[in-house]
């Protein structure tokens, strides 16, 4: 009895040591190395040309990564278009302000791998958006990193499945932490996630709330520097047109580094979701780390940001390699 329970508890012991980790899934580093050996470096200058044409596609970029990974898992199916019966998710309120060269550089990068007779159909658009995200943050100055590959696309994007899992800039800590947290990320990764803002451009309606009308007694949100508010009311004025976008970090705006924490020190966060890191004394002590680090931060946003790329990855019958990212085979 007592020979047959230790034989299970080894039987046991052997099948936890040999799985892997549970949220990474099959992903590994070189996982084209016998279909498409060089696909990294076909993504990259892809995505180079792209960035050198227009800086815009850096935070569309990243921001597309984000949210396709928080919806449905990192499976490009934020990248599927809508058809006459399917509002695919790229058309949820939230998604519509996606700039287009997020997109379009996973499309011109997807276009560069299948022009590789070797590498026709075989890598996911998933993983193109994964390695299209690094090589943006690295070309922008920002950490570069071995990506994890090995993602299937997904075999549906709908509208209705966004609602209520990307977070809206008026969210205060603890509603940021247990939406990172329901995606297996920590508070920590999270405020390392959140300096990916120290790129990119954001509308004027998304923080127009702490610039006017903010409370009865506060026209302006108080927890915002009072020249930076003088400085978007003029970017900004009342009834600008939606269109108008700002530079989310006004310091540095082309470089991803730790200045947006230096920034949240000053006050200069754009969105409550920024300023709430540096305001709520529970996430304080790690901006003013990664404000005073820039190491410390690269090494946690690395960090964050492989974990991103593992948020429900699909794998064997839950997906396939979408042939064209923006529509089912
Ligand atoms: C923590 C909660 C977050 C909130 C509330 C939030 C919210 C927003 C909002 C409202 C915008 C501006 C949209 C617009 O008006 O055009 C934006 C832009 C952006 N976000 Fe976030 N975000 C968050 C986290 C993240 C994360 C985790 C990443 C990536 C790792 C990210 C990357 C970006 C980028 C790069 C942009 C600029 C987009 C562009 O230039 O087109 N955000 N975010």
């Amino acid at each position: 009895m007592g020979a047959l329970r230790m034989a299970s508890f080894l039987v046991l012991f052997l099948f936890l040591s040999l799985s892997p980790p549970l949220c990474s899934a099959q992903l590994r580093q070189n996982y084209y190395a016998n279909v498409c050996p060089n696909v990294e470096n076909i993504v990259r200058s892809a995505v180079t040309k792209k960035v050198q044409e227009t800086f815009i596609a850096v935070g569309a970029t990243i921001r597309l990564f984000f949210h396709d990974c928080f919806v449905q898992g990192c499976d490009a199916s934020v990248i599927i278009a809508s058809t006459g019966n399917n509002t695919a998710e790229k058309d949820h309120p939230i998604n519509l302000s996606l700039a287009g060269d997020g997109f379009d550089t996973v499309i011109r990068a997807k276009a560069a791998v299948d022009a590789v007779p070797q590498c026709r159909n075989k890598v996911s658009c998933a993983d193109i958006l994964t390695m299209a995200t690094r090589d943006t943050i690295a070309l922008s100055g920002g950490p570069s990193y071995a990506v994890e590959l090995g993602r299937l696309d997904g075999l549906s994007s709908t509208a209705s499945s966004v609602s209520g899992r990307l977070p809206p800039p008026s969210f205060n800590l603890d509603q940021l932490t247990s939406m990172f947290a329901a995606n297996g990320l920590s508070q920590a990764d999270m405020i390392a996630l959140s300096a990916a803002h120290t790129v990119g451009f954001s509308h004027c309606g998304s923080f127009s709330n702490r610039i006017y009308n903010f409370s009865p007694g506060n026209p302006v949100d108080p927890t915002l520097n009072s020249g930076y508010a003088a400085q978007l009311q003029s970017a900004c004025p009342r009834n600008v047109n939606p269109n108008v976008a700002v530079v989310m970090d006004p310091r540095t705006p082309r470089a991803f580094d730790s200045q947006y924490y230096r920034n949240l020190q000053q006050n200069m966060g754009l969105f409550t979701s920024d300023q709430v890191l540096f305001t709520d004394l529970r996430s304080r002590p790690l901006v003013n780390a990664w404000a005073q680090s820039e190491p410390a931060f690269r090494q946690a946003f690395i960090t964050a940001i492989t974990k991103l790329g593992r948020v429900g990855v699909k794998t064997g019958s839950q997906g396939n390699i979408r042939r064209n990212c923006a529509v089912f085979n």
